[in-house]
């Protein structure tokens, strides 16, 4: 087992035990969800191995209430001294626990910071516009940021900022178990990719992440500023709908 490996399994088990599991079954139930089904009441749709599948996913009241749980402890993190003092509450996440997709922001800005919810200022705007072009809506998908505290200024998030929220938004993506990640800029792409290149190059490529399909586009900020890019977007918004059957 590799330590990503071990971390993650650390990882499902220390968000099971949070929301009281005791005991785990020796397999995981699976069942089918029909292709356009966006979020996956009925269970996974796809062929990755039963291994694969989060012994918590079994039941979808497991995957919410391990995402309060989460959420709880999210609110009394005070690792980032200076994120924990300057913050007005905590963003940690919103939409279906059981969403086929998660869209990976950076970090909350002043909007969300006020608010609590991810993605409800200007970006957050046009990150709607994108998902209900996709025929989705934004309760069918999750959206969740790299970092769940505001940089002040809207700076970018330090290493060590990203390193305190990433077992944050690894546990956010244990529980879900995504079919598909698409991450939003350059840093939610780095810190699921563990890699530096830039944001052009990670484009058009498959990457997995545990048993999630990982895609990378521009962030909505970066297409309120360069409005060209938004063509960009949309081929990689198709390319992510036309791998889940579903033809823009
Ligand atoms: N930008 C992000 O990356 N996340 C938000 O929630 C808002 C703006």
């Amino acid at each position: 087992m590799t330590p990503r490996e071990a971390r993650a399994v650390r990882q499902r088990l220390e968000s099971l035990a949070a929301a009281g599991v005791a005991q785990l079954p020796r397999a995981a139930m699976r069942g089918t969800a029909p292709a356009g089904d966006m979020t996956r009441a009925g269970g996974r749709s796809g062929g990755e191995p039963a291994a694969a599948a989060p012994v918590a996913s079994t039941c979808d009241g497991d995957r919410a209430e391990a995402l309060r749980v989460l959420q709880a402890e999210v609110a009394g993190c005070t690792k980032c001294v200076e994120l924990a003092s300057s913050r007005t509450t905590t963003v940690f996440g919103s939409g279906s626990p059981t969403a086929r997709i998660c869209f990976f922001g950076e970090a909350p800005g002043a909007d969300e910071d006020a608010s609590g919810e991810p993605f409800v200022g200007r970006a957050g705007q046009l990150l709607t516009k994108i998902i209900e072009a996709c025929q989705l809506r934004r309760e069918d998908v999750y959206i969740l940021n790299v970092l769940k505290c505001r940089p002040p200024g809207n700076r970018l998030p330090l290493p060590g900022e990203v390193g305190n929220c990433r077992g944050f938004f690894e546990r956010q993506f244990e529980v879900i178990s995504p079919e598909y990640i698409c991450c939003l800029g350059a840093t939610a792409a780095h810190a699921l990719l563990e890699t530096a290149e830039p944001i052009g190059k990670l484009r058009k490529r498959w990457f997995t992440f545990h048993a999630s399909k990982v895609i990378c586009t521009y962030h909505p900020s970066y297409l309120l500023r360069n409005p060209a890019a938004k063509r960009e977007v949309w081929d990689d918004m198709k390319l992510m709908m036309a791998d889940m059957g579903v033809e823009l």
